[in-house]
């Protein structure tokens, strides 16, 4: 059971407001398996659902989630197919259950790159959760996020451009304001399953200050347990963000 970590969280006080999530090591399990690489996502579809009940039941109040990054788009065409109706899959499956949890979904990422079926799908989700506030879910899909860097230099300079905005205007938080995270604070948490230590092209502004934890678990291991386990690991942290100790 995992309400009796749950218990510690909630008693050891500050819940990080938002978690990031590197979900890796769905190949490797599949391996250890002798399975195709596919039936590693698949798996990786149920601790998404267990994060995501975990993250609610904690008061965490934004979940980001790694899911296809830009790089992935070279991988094997069945793999990447595998990977689209999965995303498929997950949203019909989910879609109800989570606006009745008051979820509001966002995907972040180049989605104009996406097959038109997940494009509608990735669509339909984002507008029937769009007024659930209990808990964001971002999951990044198409995503890098040096791509997302340089797309926000680009708005900006089509702002100055217009006219509409001097260069001596642009600072840290107009820049923030044009990447696709601009709706919520930066993640406290960032998990990695898997055991690489890599940022793997994800969220590089916005993990300035994130705390990281790595775990040896392969993601479609990973359970709530896990995730209060990091949590916990978290409220032991001393966050300074470049400041002395107090
Ligand atoms: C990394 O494992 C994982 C991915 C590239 C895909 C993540 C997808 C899911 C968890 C399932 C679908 C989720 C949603 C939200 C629809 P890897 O393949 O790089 O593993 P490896 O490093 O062991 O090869």
């Amino acid at each position: 059971m995992s309400d009796d970590l749950l218990e510690q969280v909630r008693l050891n006080g500050a819940v990080p407001a938002h978690v990031a999530i590197i979900m890796d090591g769905n190949g490797r399990w599949a391996r250890n398996r002798t399975l195709p690489r596919p039936f590693g996502h698949q798996a990786g579809m149920k601790s998404v659902r267990e994060v995501v009940e975990g993250a609610l039941a904690a008061g965490v109040e934004v979940l980001t989630l790694f899911a296809f990054s830009n790089e992935n788009w070279q991988r094997p065409p069945d793999e990447i197919g595998a990977l689209m109706s999965l995303l498929q899959e997950y949203i019909s499956r989910e879609l109800a259950e989570l606006k009745a949890q008051d979820v509001g979904v966002r995907f972040l990422g180049d989605l104009d790159r996406l097959a038109a079926s997940a494009r509608r799908a990735v669509d339909q989700m984002m507008q029937e959760t769009a007024g659930c506030t209990r808990l964001a879910l971002n999951i990044c899909i198409s995503y890098g996020s040096r791509a997302e860097i340089t797309r926000a230099a680009r708005r900006l300079a089509e702002e100055v451009a217009a006219g509409r905005l001097a260069p001596d205007e642009i600072d840290e938080e107009a820049l923030a304001g044009q990447l696709y995270t601009a709706p919520w604070p930066d993640p406290d948490l960032l998990i990695r399953t898997s055991g690489e230590l890599r940022l793997s092209n994800f969220l590089l502004w916005q993990l300035a200050y994130a705390e990281l934890y790595v775990t040896p678990v392969l993601w479609p291991d990973f359970t709530r347990r896990h995730l209060y386990e990091a949590i916990l690991d978290f409220q032991r942290r001393e966050r300074r963000f470049g400041r002395v100790s107090v």
